[in-house]
């Protein structure tokens, strides 16, 4: 769908050509952009700044059917973001238009302050991203995405660029699969189908698949995440996915919970915040997305992804608060709410993985705690780690792909919260005050020596409108993310 190009604006036919306009810079060395930027910003209605739009058709000295100028705003504040939302948008607009062709004038950077490839790379991930419509369930199909984006540079295209769009259609495939697993409705992604549907996908990328059934999970003693499936018709599973690379040193565990919905069990919730609990497979989307990225781009590391998936349901057989179970460590766990469900399936996940493949370093995406969003908002995902260099990693790459992160404390004494008169451990803190924390002081307690940062992404994993380059549904926060770290850990 992406493809690079250098052709002659005055020779070649386009159906439909953008170009970013800032209002207080030009970022075209082509005469023939140049002029028509010019003759943009002469009208009343045009500045160039951010999302004003003009569109002219049929202009003499061009090939193009029409040219779309889109506002950037001020130079010195184009960032990655900014170009990834204008190309998201001008995606949108054209889609909204039954528009089937675009390219996009890709700005000189010596013209602004990006590099070459910060500029393509953020362009190509809003349109790709843009172009993105979930409407599997609709009968009638009204909106079409757009079936060919160019990128058109006035440089030779080498081998670098090649790569680098590769890149960015791998990356921005897994986050597609991601937001399609999360805005598919629970009853079509019960357990089973998830499992089915994460597995089909991870073996055609040749990844290395295996799964533990109901039977298993037994056998094995996964007490914790069979207590949060009890309740439910559906079988729960934990998905392995394995991208190994000979001679590779590290290994790299990315860890994503996998409920398919939370009604929140017998401690059953109410009113709005039932509503759009399909989405707490979120971590578990993202961890399949990225392997499936990686291993695409043949990433140079070994990486275990572990997805425990379960529905939590009430039921005759659910578990109830009050009831004390054994998790995979052999830690003993008193339930006192049944809604503290994601950090149960994680801490046998992380047990397995410590036990099985000791790795170098443990990644958990989760849709952990409202108490996150109350803290962060709904666009700011809270991160937890044992190590602040990972932490810092976890963050800078969220600033490069704007999946933004906020290192949230592991206070050593607010374990005591935590603490249970009948077994080893509560699953939930004694005050509702510092959820997100206590939550992930739960986890912090299987996960020994190991190297691990806790990502919970209960606000930025959906959104209920839609975005610059996002529809409304799942986003498909932290495949983007985890491939930015995977890069830099390899
Ligand atoms: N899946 C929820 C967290 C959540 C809330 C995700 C809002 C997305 C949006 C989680 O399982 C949950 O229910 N957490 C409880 C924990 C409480 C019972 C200690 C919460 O946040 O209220
Ligand atoms: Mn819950
Ligand atoms: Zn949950």
């Amino acid at each position: 769908m992406l493809k690079l190009t250098s052709i002659d604006l005055n020779k070649s036919k386009i159906d439909t050509l953008a170009i970013a306009v800032c209002e207080d810079g030009e970022m075209y060395d082509d005469p023939i952009i140049v002029a028509v930027v010019e003759k943009a910003l002469k009208l009343k209605e045009f500045k160039g700044e951010k999302d004003e739009t003009v569109v002219f058709y049929d202009l003499p000295d061009l090939k193009a059917k029409r040219v779309i100028l889109w506002g950037l705003g001020k130079l010195k504040k184009t960032d990655r973001e900014a170009f990834r939302s204008m190309a998201g948008k001008t995606v949108k607009y054209c889609i909204n238009r039954q528009l089937t062709n675009l390219c996009f004038a890709v700005p000189d950077p010596s013209l602004t302050k990006m590099k070459m490839p910060a500029i393509l790379e953020s362009m190509q991930e809003g349109a790709y991203l843009g172009n993105h419509l979930f409407d599997k369930f609709k009968g009638e199909k009204k909106k079409q995405p757009l079936k060919q984006i160019q990128f058109r540079v006035t440089k030779p295209i080498g081998p670098k660029l090649r790569q680098l769009t590769a890149r960015v259609a791998a990356i921005c495939q897994g986050t597609i699969m991601a937001r399609d697993w999360v805005s598919t409705p629970a009853n079509e992604k019960t357990p089973e189908k998830l499992t089915r549907s994460i597995v089909n996908l991870a073996a055609k990328q040749r990844l290395k698949v295996r799964v533990f059934n109901q039977a298993q999970l037994k056998q094995k003693k996964f007490g914790a995440l069979l207590a949060v499936a009890a309740g439910s018709q559906s079988k729960p599973s934990m998905v392995i996915l394995e991208h190994k690379v000979p001679g590779a040193k590290k290994t790299v565990a990315l860890l994503g919970k996998g409920v398919t919905f939370d009604s929140g069990g017998l401690n059953i919730k109410t009113g709005s915040s039932i509503s759009d609990m399909k989405s707490d497979m979120s971590g578990a989307a993202a961890v399949a997305g990225a392997l499936i990225a990686a291993a695409k781009l043949k990433t140079k590391v070994n990486i275990i992804g572990a997805i425990p998936i379960v529905e939590n349901m009430p039921s005759g057989r659910a578990t109830r608060p009050g009831d004390v179970i054994r998790s995979h460590a052999g830690k003993t766990i008193e339930i006192g709410n049944t809604d503290a469900e994601g950090r149960l399936i994680l801490i046998d996940a992380i047990s397995h993985v410590i036990k099985r493949y000791k790795p170098h370093l443990i990644i958990d995406l989760a849709t952990l705690t409202g108490a996150c969003v109350v803290a962060l908002g709904e666009k700011i995902a809270g991160v937890f780690s044992n190590d602040d260099d990972l932490a810092a990693d976890i963050i800078a790459s969220g600033e490069k792909t704007h999946e933004r992160c906020w290192q949230l404390p592991l206070p050593e004494d607010y374990k005591d919260m935590l603490k249970s008169d009948f077994a080893d451990m509560n699953n939930i803190g004694n005050t509702r005050a510092g959820g997100a924390i206590t939550a992930a002081l739960f986890l912090s307690a299987f996960v020994d020596d190991t190297r691990w940062a806790h990502i919970d992404i209960a606000g930025p994993a959906y959104l209920k409108k839609e975005s610059a380059y996002c529809g409304p549904g799942g986003t498909g926060f932290g495949v983007r993310l985890l491939s930015e770290v995977l890069e830099r850990v390899s």
